[in-house]
């Protein structure tokens, strides 16, 4: 099992190899609704389905444009995953995290990811973003289990840092610049799909939760892993269930993430010229 995990690893960074000339430093994964602008102001050098790259597992949900991008971004290098498998959909979690493994070993040092998620904190509405400052993994999954000898050097990781203090400054000194109200707070993730009880949410804001959602946490536990610098951003889509006057929807969620992706892609397109400017300095 463990080897050909590893093995299928090694398939997929021997395939973007085989492709893609420009190794990159960043990945950055788009959540929900997020999936297409930052493409935009790139210079993309492979545009390639999910479906066409070995061992990466494809989503089916809607709002999701599961394609993989490489280019430079802002002089950066950088890859671009819109859309992500989850495990709401059934995939095994090995399989849904396989592609940070990959591009990891394939070149990136840094993981930005963003998702899609609900309000716990009173203070959050919709159209927010929140600047993951930790997480509570209350999936009920590791990434990690069974893993096997994919990096073992680290079979335990440390998770007292999981997101990048030095990423996290300049998130916030691009906020500033680019005029963004950014919050901060705890996402607590859950394996979905349903959404969460009104005493659910309760429950997690005494945890000390701000943010639910149902993704994100896989990937910064297998980026840790591999001791790659993580910054996490929540587009706080709507209030949670004990806050939210109505029932809650998908569609509702895509509305808003839709509203907030032109606020949101300018950001990570700020903070990766930032983290360029930061590792080249003039
Ligand atoms: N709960 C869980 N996941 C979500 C939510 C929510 O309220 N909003 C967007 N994703």
């Amino acid at each position: 099992m463990s080897t050909s995990y590893a093995n299928r690893i090694k398939e997929t960074v021997e395939f973007f190899k085989s492709k893609v000339k420009d190794t990159p430093s960043i990945l950055a994964i788009l959540g929900s609704g997020l999936s297409s602008a930052l493409a935009d102001g790139m210079t993309v050098e492979l545009n390639i389905p999910y479906a066409d790259i070995p061992n990466f597992p494809h989503s089916n949900v809607e709002g999701h444009a599961e394609r993989m991008i490489f280019g430079t971004l802002k002089g950066v290098k950088v890859a671009v995953m819109q859309g992500r498998a989850h495990y709401y959909e059934g995939f095994d979690i090995l399989d849904a995290t396989l592609p940070i493994h990959a591009l990891h070993i394939f070149g990136c040092k840094t993981l930005i990811v963003t998702n899609a998620a609900g309000g716990i904190n009173a203070a959050f509405v919709p159209g927010d973003i929140m600047l993951m400052n930790d997480h509570i993994n209350f999936m009920g999954v590791n990434p990690l289990r069974g893993v096997g000898n994919v990096n073992p050097k680290n079979v335990f990781p440390d998770m007292t840092n999981a997101y990048s203090k030095t990423l996290q400054q300049m998130a916030t000194d691009v906020a500033k610049q680019l005029d963004i109200a950014l919050k901060n707070g705890v996402y607590i993730a859950l394996s979905g799909p349903s959404y969460e009880t009104r005493a659910e949410v309760r429950a997690f804001r005494q945890w000390g939760a701000d943010a639910v959602g149902m993704s994100t946490v896989p990937e910064v536990i297998v980026a840790n892993y591999h001791k790659m610098q993580v910054l996490g951003l929540s587009c706080i889509a709507n209030q949670a269930a004990d806050l939210h006057p109505g029932g809650m929807s998908h569609a509702e969620v895509l509305k808003a993430m839709e509203g907030v992706q032109p606020k949101v892609v300018s950001f990570i397109a700020g903070v990766i010229e930032r983290i360029g400017n930061a590792s080249n300095p003039a």
